[in-house]
């Protein structure tokens, strides 16, 4: 990588891209059976009424449907989480102070969104992304991607990258203070798989540390499973009317929460 290159340009990547493109396509087998439709011939509507309004209301339904989640997906990946990370950032800085966090992590960092923001903040300490860099679950996603990213934010000095497991972090217990995971943990396979990545989160926790954690399924479930373990000023975020709406659109497999709380 050409680190001294001079026109790199900031890029999260997209999220899910599997998916987003999976709604690409159901957007235009809704746009390709709208336009079957108004090539056949106009008797056909007369003679078979109800076929011609079921795949009229199947190809409406399948491009606004598509066309919508597909937007919103893009939306959430370029403008959504970056107001997200914002606001989390923002809430860690009610319970510690920046000048006094000399390690942050963020678990599953991807191309390094709440690991740049955060670096921007920690004047005196290191930020430490870990990831497995799987590209199923953000578009181009590997390390070179995530110290570019560092680089165009101009904090490529404050922060390490590193190729790890959420479920066994190299890092030794209470040495942490700020904890960050950004839409992570619902990629992990199992209820106990994911509890695992929980307990390690806890476990690099300092007394005092904070944790910041957005996911887009179950973020209630791991605020029982902090509280279970003593977790003070917890803050549950249930995303409002987008979380429900964008809940109801996904059969409840896309609801955007978030979670900042204190270990004890
Ligand atoms: C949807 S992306 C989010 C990336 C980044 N946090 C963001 O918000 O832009 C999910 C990330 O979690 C990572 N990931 C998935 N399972 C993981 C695991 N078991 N340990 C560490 N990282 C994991 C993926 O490689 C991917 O980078």
């Amino acid at each position: 990588m050409n680190y001294f290159s001079k026109n790199i340009k900031t890029d999260y990547g997209i999220d899910a891209p599997g998916i987003r493109l999976g709604m690409v396509l159901i957007a235009l087998l809704g746009m390709v059976l709208l336009t079957l439709i108004k090539l056949l011939p106009p008797l056909w509507s007369d003679q078979a009424p109800y076929l011609f309004v079921f795949f009229k209301s199947l190809g409406s339904l399948a491009f606004f449907y598509g066309t919508l989640m597909a937007s919103y997906m893009t939306w959430g990946s370029k403008v959504g989480k970056l107001r997200t990370r914002d606001q989390l950032l923002d809430s860690a800085g009610n319970l510690l102070k920046w000048t006094d966090i000399s390690t942050a992590v963020d678990v599953g960092c991807g191309r390094g969104l709440m690991l740049c923001g955060a670096a921007k903040l920690v004047s005196n300490g290191r930020v430490i992304g870990f990831d497995i860099w799987s590209k199923k679950d953000q578009s181009q996603n590997h390390a070179e991607a995530t110290l570019k990213n560092a680089l165009s934010e101009n904090v490529l000095e404050r922060v390490q990258v590193e190729t790890a497991d959420a479920r066994d972090l190299p890092l030794e217990s209470g040495s942490v203070d700020l904890v960050m995971s950004h839409w992570v943990v619902h990629n992990i396979e199992s209820q106990e798989e994911q509890n695992k990545a929980l307990a390690e989160m806890w476990r690099v926790l300092r007394p005092g540390g904070v944790l910041l954690l957005a996911d887009i399924a179950n973020v209630n479930q791991y605020q029982a499973y902090f509280e279970e373990l003593g977790a003070k000023n917890t803050s549950f975020n249930d995303g409002g009317v987008e979380a429900r709406l964008m809940g109801f659109l996904s059969g409840g497999t896309y609801v955007p929460q978030t979670l900042v709380l204190q270990r004890a």
